[in-house]
């Protein structure tokens, strides 16, 4: 019997009540389809650090190594200052396990709320690629001068060719196998490159001219489209059918994955996976830690449940995971009044009940 040993990492604030229900459905699954999880905990996160001064330490790199996945419930806590979790632990997981993808679905399931008029779940389903290791995130740049009226801030969006080039082709191999031609959706697998070509006339200059030759050389079936990322906004809002697969920088892929959020139904819905197609993935709800809501019952699940099933396909358990995402299509379609935390018409336990519950019978 396969059988996946998984980190698991709840987190902050909400956090931990969303990845209780998103283990439950993986175990459900587990029983259901034949494999085992073996699962550890880890307490990286907020209270962690207020303890101990510590965020992730190397010696936790090295554990978190060991395993074959990772679920992450959320990073952020409201009595430490912004930035320290999120790049002690978050920016650290992703840099020091070279996940250099994160894949973002921005799919709308039968029955959710989108505030895109006239658009249904048929025009929204499309996928962004965000690299996940370069551009204004490696933390190249300085300050000098500071608190003098002349203080200089330098952030630089940083890229080389290699990092580049194992992003496309990520992206066009995940277009090949799940583009619009692909699942029956269209009469062609399409990527579109994300940048802003007039104004980052070096870093996305690169993208281009690596995203065509990569294309023209080994990828002549797959249909390939450019958007700037301010138009991409404007398309994603007016015409998001126009969509398939999109490929983007870092920063871009963060801001346009909001926007998705919000297409999709909100971040009660949203999961992304933190992938190294050759390593260890984490997989995280995108929403933050809603430190509001915490230990009420009322936030939304759904989000934490769709990144287990994101790590069961990375794992290959392709079966599984189809049926964990029918599972909360039919739950989106026939149970839940909305997304939004607090007027689901169910606890978030509930929810993660109906989820397993549907994929058991
Ligand atoms: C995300 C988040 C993170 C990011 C933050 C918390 C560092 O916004 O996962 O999109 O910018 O990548
Ligand atoms: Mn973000």
């Amino acid at each position: 019997m396969a059988t996946y040993n998984i980190a698991v990492m709840p987190g902050d604030g909400t956090g931990p009540e969303v990845t209780v229900e998103a283990v439950k459905v993986l175990k459900a699954a587990a029983d259901k389809f034949g494999f085992k999880v073996n699962l550890a905990d880890f307490d990286f996160g907020g209270e962690r650090y207020k303890r101990t001064g510590e965020t992730l330490p190397d010696s936790g790199v090295e554990e978190l190594r060991k395993f074959d996945a990772i679920l992450l419930g959320a990073i952020g806590h409201p009595d430490v200052a912004p930035g320290i979790l999120e790049k002690g632990i978050l920016l650290k997981a992703r840099f020091a396990l070279d996940q250099y993808i994160n894949l973002r679905p921005v799919k709308l399931y039968p029955g959710v709320a989108t505030p895109l008029k006239d658009k249904g779940p048929e025009d929204i389903d499309f996928t962004v690629v965000r690299e996940n290791t370069g551009d204004l995130y490696t933390g190249t740049g300085g300050v000098t001068m500071k608190g003098t009226p002349h203080e200089v801030a330098v952030q630089s969006a940083v890229y080389n060719r290699f990092q580049v080039d194992r992003c496309l082709k990520y992206a066009f191999e995940y277009t090949k196998k799940h583009g619009k031609k692909a699942r029956g959706r269209g009469k062609e697998n399409t990527l579109a490159l994300c940048g802003k070509t007039n104004v980052l006339t070096y870093v996305y200059d690169l993208w281009e001219r690596a995203f065509h030759e990569m294309g023209k050389a080994e990828y002549p079936d797959i249909r390939r489209d450019y958007y700037h990322v301010d138009a991409t906004c404007m398309w994603m809002v007016k015409n998001p059918e126009w969509f398939d697969v999109i490929v983007t920088g870092n920063m871009f892929g963060d801001i346009i994955t909001d926007l998705g959020a919000m297409v999709q139904g909100g971040m009660g819905i949203a999961a992304g996976g933190n992938i190294n197609p050759e390593g260890v993935s984490m997989f995280e709800p995108i929403g933050g830690s809603a430190p509001k809501y915490t230990g009420q019952g009322v936030i939304n699940p759904l989000a934490a449940i769709c990144s287990g099933q994101m790590m069961l396909a990375t794992l290959g358990e392709e079966e599984a995971a189809d049926k964990i995402e029918q599972a909360v299509m039919y739950v989106t379609a026939n149970k839940l009044k909305s997304l939004a935390a607090g007027k689901m018409g169910y606890s978030t336990s509930q929810v993660g009940d109906l989820v397993a519950e549907k994929l058991c019978e």
